[in-house]
């Protein structure tokens, strides 16, 4: 799978990829990254520059058509029928890991990070990009939601992870949160680690996790929780996981 990333800032792209797992799937060649700059496509006569005033007026200053739609064609050739060119806009549908799924399935995906303003509305049209999001919230441009998004799309790809990071059993892939972790020391400043997860039961393990998840679930996440078809056992768990910590806090 290739990711390529349309953008001012090329270096923040390929600096931040070279770490832990997305570094390592590089390195792996599971998958490939390029950065390509806008100014290395800019009009004639304007000195690398590629933003401009808005038409009609107003505060700000908006990336041109002609960079945007030149540095796309510029690797046009190489993209697979089964790509995806992704506007990266507070505008457009929400990220989540549904359709990180979606494009880890994907030969090519393309990320137009805008800037200032915005970028002129005719580059979008042409390229016939799709907006996405990562959250309600506006950040300064485009390259943080496409490095995140290509972090959560990276994971996906079979092999990316190795066997003990399994993305299955982690938060959200099965619409519910993840249970809580320790390591040593089994005593740290008073608090212990559960008794159960010391003693070795694993299917017993198995359903205090699950009931943890669920008892977390419903508590920080009701959105996700409401969406759960919980199981016979699962309300059980949960019951179970309840009575622990009503338990605990009369203690
Ligand atoms: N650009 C600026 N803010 C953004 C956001 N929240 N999601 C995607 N792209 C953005």
């Amino acid at each position: 799978m290739n990711f390529y990333v349309l953008t001012l800032f090329p270096e923040l792209i390929t600096q931040s990829c070279r770490y832990s797992i997305v570094g390592r799937a590089i390195m792996e060649e599971r998958l490939t990254l390029e950065a390509i700059c806008y100014r290395d496509f800019a009009d004639e006569n304007r000195k690398r520059r590629v933003d401009d005033y808005t038409y009609g007026g107003g505060a700000g200053m908006v990336i041109q058509p002609g960079p945007i739609v030149r540095s796309f064609r510029s690797i046009e050739t190489r993209l697979s029928p089964r790509r995806r060119v992704i506007y990266v806009t507070p505008q457009g549908r929400l990220f989540d890991e549904q359709l990180a799924i979606e494009l880890s399935q994907e030969d090519d995906v393309v990320f137009l990070c805008g800037h200032y303003e915005g970028v002129d509305e005719r580059a979008l049209d042409i390229l016939n990009a799709e907006c996405v999001s990562i959250g309600d919230y506006v950040l300064s441009g485009g390259e943080l939601p496409a490095l995140v998004m290509i972090d959560a799309i990276a994971r996906r790809i079979p092999g990316v992870l190795h066997n003990d990071e399994s993305a299955d059993i982690e938060s959200l892939s099965d619409g519910t949160l993840e249970y809580p972790q320790y390591t040593r020391p089994v005593e740290f400043e008073g608090r212990r680690v559960p008794e159960i997860l010391l003693s070795g039961h694993h299917a017993n393990i198995g359903k205090w996790r699950r009931g943890q998840s669920l008892m977390r679930t419903k508590e920080r996440r009701p959105d996700l929780f409401e969406k759960l078809e919980l199981t016979k056992e699962d309300r059980m768990l949960l019951i179970a996981a309840e009575d622990e910590k009503t338990q605990q806090q009369t203690v």
